[in-house]
């Protein structure tokens, strides 16, 4: 896409497997170097083996996002490797189960929570320092369950829609220096290649692989796309564009 990313230095966090693999090779394309987080230490290597051959620097370190110390701890190790500069920040990571309301405990929305929504405010709040002296972007994956919640994963939809508010309110305040935006793809947007969640849980009438259409909330202007990557890249190729959500369906 010509975004003129070489030297950026990029923070993925779920970056294993899914959207965040595909997110990671996308900007590695596009020159950029990457600090990518995951639980899933295999998994994270085969995404820095492929991401590597594109000859950007990649920096990985195994953590569980889920708890404030291994996450803030995560967010400064992989950081390390470039002298702690950030310019461009995506929460992406995610787990989730399909279950009921009745089903739901407190601690599964706390669980849900603390890794859906904590994690991004979390590391919102351990590179703010870094992008507040030289700017920067955040983009937030949240998702089309957000607005339009489905009767499971209950727990996924609001934590979700907590992610649109994070991002509106973050890019209230720290506008104009620092851009943040939400991404809100429908699970039909899943990766046809790298899985996702809705494929793994095989939610009735879910298909992957399909056109994303979309539109800045803001000022409506409109693409069509083949991948939900492109959402990334809208938010970044777009000047001035803070505190809205890019939509997918
Ligand atoms: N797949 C879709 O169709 C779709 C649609 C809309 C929005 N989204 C959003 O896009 C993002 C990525 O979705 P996906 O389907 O690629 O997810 P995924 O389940 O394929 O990947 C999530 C990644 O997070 C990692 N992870 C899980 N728990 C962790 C923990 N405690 N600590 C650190 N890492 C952990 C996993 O190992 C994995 O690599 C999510 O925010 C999701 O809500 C996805």
């Amino acid at each position: 896409m010509g975004l003129n990313l070489g030297g950026k230095v990029v923070l993925i966090t779920g970056a294993a497997m899914g959207i965040g693999r595909e997110t990671a090779l996308a900007f590695a394309k596009e020159g950029a170097n990457l600090a990518l987080l995951d639980i899933d230490e295999k998994e994270l290597a085969n995404t820095k083996a492929v991401v590597a051959k594109t000859g950007v620097k990649v920096s990985t370190v195994v953590a569980d996002l889920s708890t404030d110390k291994r996450a803030s701890q995560g967010v400064r190790n992989s950081l390390s490797a470039f002298g702690g500069d950030i310019d461009v920040l995506v929460n992406n990571v995610v787990s989730g189960a399909i279950r009921t309301f009745d089903e739901l405990s407190d601690d599964d929305w706390s669980t849900t929570f603390n890794l859906n929504f904590m994690s991004y405010v979390r590391a919102c709040r351990a590179v703010l320092p870094r992008m507040r002296m030289k700017g920067g972007a955040i983009i937030n994956n949240a998702s089309d369950l957000a607005r339009q919640p489905e009767p499971l994963s209950i727990d996924y939809s609001v934590s979700k829609s907590a992610i649109l508010a994070l991002t509106k309110g973050l890019a209230r305040a720290e506008a104009p220096k620092i851009r943040v935006n939400a991404s809100s793809a429908s699970r039909g947007a899943s990766w046809q290649a790298g899985g996702g969640s809705s494929q793994r849980h095989r939610l009735p009438g879910v298909r992957s692989g399909e056109f994303c259409h979309l539109e800045c909330l803001g000022c409506g202007r409109r693409q069509y796309s083949e991948h939900h990557l492109d959402q990334h890249h809208a938010t970044i190729d777009h000047d001035g564009l803070a505190g809205h959500v890019i939509s997918g369906s």
